[in-house]
């Protein structure tokens, strides 16, 4: 796998010989004590999930404030949940890629690891990281629109459409953050807490246009830590990252653990 394009700072981008350059961003790594990742869609494009703003992204497709808002859940709740049962039979049907497993890999690595996601597909979880941050909610989630009570649903596809509260019968909505709404303000708050608290922070696989999750890297940056960006294409968080490889994560993230456990193991002599 060739030189991948690197963007080190605003002033530098060049092709990079992935052992000389990769090499660097290990050391800043392996001296960290403290690594926190953002995750978005990205991450799970390689195990075959529609990102939302990529080339066949699902707003490209569908129009998000007809299914993704409360006023469109409540309008035709029917239409929101059979849109989302679509989305969770195309979820089960995938596998975890390398790119998550990898992460998973890397909680047992550092003293203190936080692995935040934009994303609600689970497979995070699925690829066996534990300590997952979920700022949008999760698919595999129902939630009573009376009671708040949340519950863990697998059914693929879903028994009944709608499905409703078994306690009050009430409408059951997906347990995510729809367009318009706020997330959850301790899940947000702890995120911002670890994010500029940490050495190093990753961003992977996110176009860094949504608030606040967008925000979690530049608050790092502000307090510190070194950023590094994972993304086949540039986004407005790339000016302020330390390194920024237009890589896929499934792709580069192997190789990234790989030279750790190399230079983990020469260090170790
Ligand atoms: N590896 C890494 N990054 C990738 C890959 C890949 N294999 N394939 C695509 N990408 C990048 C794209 O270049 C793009 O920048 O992933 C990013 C996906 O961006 P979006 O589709 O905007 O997804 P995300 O950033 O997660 O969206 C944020 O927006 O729609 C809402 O709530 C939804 O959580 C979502 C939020």
């Amino acid at each position: 796998m060739g030189g991948i394009p690197v963007s080190l700072g605003p002033e530098v981008t060049r092709k990079m010989d992935v052992q000389s350059e990769v090499g660097p961003v290990c050391d800043i790594i392996l001296a960290a004590k403290n690594v926190c990742l953002l995750t978005g869609a990205g991450i799970s494009a390689e195990s075959g999930i529609p990102t939302f703003r990529g080339e066949e992204g699902l707003w490209k497709t569908y129009r998000a404030e007809q299914l993704a808002t409360f006023q469109a859940f409540i309008q035709d709740p029917k239409l929101v949940w059979e849109w989302y049962d679509w989305r969770r039979g195309i979820i089960a049907s995938k596998e975890p890629n390398a790119g998550h497993k990898v992460l998973a890999e890397w909680e047992e690595l550092f003293p203190h690891f936080t692995l935040i996601t934009q994303n609600i597909d689970g497979l995070h979880q699925r690829a066996g990281s534990k300590n997952v941050i979920e700022l949008h909610g999760n698919i595999w989630k129902h939630r009573c629109i009376d009671e708040t009570t949340i519950t863990e649903n697998h059914d693929v596809p879903l028994k009944e459409i709608p499905p409703r509260c078994d306690k009050c019968g009430a409408l059951l909505r997906p347990h995510v953050v729809w367009f318009g709404e706020s997330l959850d303000g301790s899940i947000l708050h702890k995120s911002f807490q670890l994010s500029s608290g940490c050495d190093v922070m990753f961003s992977i696989g996110t176009s860094a246009v949504v608030q606040p999750a967008a925000s979690l890297p530049l608050s790092a940056a502000e307090a510190g830590a070194k950023v590094i960006e994972i993304n086949p294409d540039p986004t407005p968080l790339t000016g302020s990252a330390d390194f920024s490889f237009r890589a896929k994560s499934g792709e580069f993230l192997p190789i990234l653990d790989k030279e750790l456990k190399r230079q983990t193991k020469q260090k170790k002599g």
